[in-house]
């Protein structure tokens, strides 16, 4: 037993990724097809999947909202943590990033469990209703966090999970001068979360880091 925890390598995490349940085929083949059409690779890792999918299920989640799309990947894996009649309902601005996580959530085991919210999330999720989630997974434009993580305090159930991506600001949480125009506002949004009184959370250090939050 130690009440320290052990440094994180880099061999540590390829450690991790040798012996995490891989992801399948599909999302193997769409992260292939979306970056052959121009997609960024900006999505989460296979162990980032894993460990999300592992909360959702110990938390018997049913309904997930999710901000910013992209191919599609998370909200494929996460709908693959969901009962039969559960759903991810997945917000997503560009609608070229839409079409194509559409035609792969069609092609995918979960076509039925998840939605593809087209618009600004800023404008999408006031129209979501109160207690409506069961988790939320936050992924998009970081100036917006805080309002995200405000609507989602009203979206998401009392007890739900929250998980927010990207809590070490794209690996650049400690440089003077960050190039990233989003590390600011990631670093201004980790201390806002660290405070929000209705949540427990804590940062895992897996992918860019992600905020896992239990609201009580
Ligand atoms: C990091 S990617 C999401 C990755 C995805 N969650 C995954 O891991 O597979 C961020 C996405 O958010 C979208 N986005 C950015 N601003 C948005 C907004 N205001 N409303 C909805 N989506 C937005 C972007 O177009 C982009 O597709």
């Amino acid at each position: 037993m130690s009440a320290d925890s052990t440094r994180v390598t880099e061999r540590h995490f390829d450690y991790i990724r040798e012996r995490t349940t891989p992801e399948g085929p599909l999302l193997a083949d769409l992260k292939t097809a979306a970056a052959a059409a121009g997609i960024p690779a900006i999505w989460i890792s296979p162990e980032q999947a894993a460990f999300m999918q592992i909360l959702l299920r110990l938390a018997g989640a049913r309904e997930v909202v999710e901000v910013g799309t992209l191919a599609g990947y998370s909200a494929i894996a996460m709908a693959r943590a969901l009962p039969e009649d559960g759903r991810v309902r997945t917000l997503e601005l560009m609608d070229a990033h839409a079409d194509f996580a559409e035609d792969w959530v069609a092609r995918s085991d979960v076509a039925g469990r998840v939605e593809v919210h087209r618009g600004d999330a800023r404008a999408v999720l006031p129209s979501l209703a109160d207690d409506s989630a069961d988790a939320c997974f936050l992924d998009a434009d970081k100036s917006e966090y805080p309002e995200y993580l405000r609507e989602c305090l009203r979206i998401v159930r009392p007890g739900g999970l929250f998980m927010v991506d990207n809590a070490f600001a794209f690996g650049q949480l400690f440089d003077e001068n960050p190039t990233d125009r989003e590390a600011p506002a990631v670093k201004a949004f980790n201390e806002q979360m660290a405070r929000v009184p209705e949540l427990q959370s804590v940062i895992v250090p897996m992918g860019d880091g992600v905020w896992v939050g239990v609201s009580t």
